[in-house]
């Protein structure tokens, strides 16, 4: 499949709320503009009119000290202004949350972690992690997406600007938050609340897809990884190490949650949340030494001799 992957643009919107938040976004800025246009031009008159005469530089300017009338215009002007925003705002903001889930919605779960996201689809059995993958959504056939947001640790956002504003993921909180995004293509985003040293390196993307594609990535997914006899000696060397106390492949003793789901970790794109292209040369060095492409990154070095390492990624680059 050939998918775009777009510059996040919050004036480039594909999705339902991604619409509205543009369009409130040109109201503010017109009302914004008007506002610097007049104020910045009495200030130029200003400047001009009254500014000191090289023909006569010692005479002064009349000194005038307070006017109630232009005083109170610009206090209850501005106040006038700030209350329209915020009304409008409201308004916005009350359309986007009262929407209902209808019964036939796609829901996936996303949960902030320390610096990754995992994703899962509470409905149909799959977890992956950093890459959400969604139907387009046409008039004929509404296919949104409900979006269920929580952290295990500190508060990150959630934040695809072409899909939908931001959401928060609150540790001890569930927030949620929906897309309907038109247009099929591959939407960046990115962790918008400062979370710690690798705040930068936790991005993730949404995958839109038509729906026969759609339909065929959930199949894939669900299903677990074949086995192979040639990589058994990595499969038994990754379910020796420590790496099953944190991460899980369908079909292994692996079944650790603090780190990303691996069952089919070949079917993404990037490594570390977006640190690295997700390439086998990478994911060995990723595997000895993950502080070398995120430093801080909560997974170990694994302290793993060379040719431990050449089993476990051929073990590994079979999960696809
Ligand atoms: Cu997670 Cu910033």
């Amino acid at each position: 499949m050939q998918h775009v992957i777009e510059t996040p643009n919050i004036f480039a919107p594909v999705s339902t709320p991604a619409f509205a938040i543009r369009d409130l976004s040109f109201f503010v800025l017109a009302i914004t503009a008007a506002i610097f246009v007049i104020v910045a031009g009495f200030a130029v008159y200003t400047l001009i009119r009254f500014g000191r005469r090289p023909a006569n530089p010692e005479v002064e300017p009349a000194q005038i000290y307070g006017s109630t009338q232009i005083e109170l215009a610009w206090t209850i002007v501005p106040l006038l202004i700030v209350v329209v925003l915020f009304l409008v705002t409201a308004r916005y903001v009350w359309g986007l949350e009262r929407r209902a889930q209808p019964p036939d919605a796609l829901e996936i779960t996303v949960v902030g972690n320390q610096w990754w996201w995992e994703i899962r689809y509470p409905k149909l059995g799959i977890v992956t992690a950093n890459e959400i993958h969604v139907p387009v959504s046409d008039e004929s056939r509404p296919t949104p997406t409900f979006i269920t947001i929580q952290s295990v640790d500190v508060a990150h956002s959630f934040w695809v600007p072409q899909l939908a504003g931001k959401m928060d993921a609150i540790p001890n909180k569930t927030n949620r938050i929906w897309i309907e995004p038109q247009r099929v293509g591959t939407y960046v985003g990115q962790c918008a609340e400062y979370c710690g040293l690798q705040h930068a390196l936790m991005l993730l993307v949404v995958v839109v897809h038509p729906n026969d594609e759609f339909r065929a990535w959930v199949a894939s997914q669900q299903i677990a990884p074949a086995e192979h006899e040639a990589t058994r000696s990595g499969r038994e060397l990754f379910s020796s190490l420590a790496c099953v106390n944190c991460h899980s492949v369908r079909g292994t003793p692996g079944n650790g949650v603090f780190g990303p789901d691996l069952t089919h970790l070949m079917s993404r794109s990037t490594l570390g949340a977006g640190a690295a292209r997700n390439t086998p040369e990478n994911l060995r060095a990723w595997v000895k030494d993950p502080s070398a492409f995120k430093t801080g990154a909560l997974m170990p070095a694994m302290k793993l001799d060379d040719a431990q390492l050449d089993q476990l990624v051929r073990y590994l680059v079979t999960l696809r």
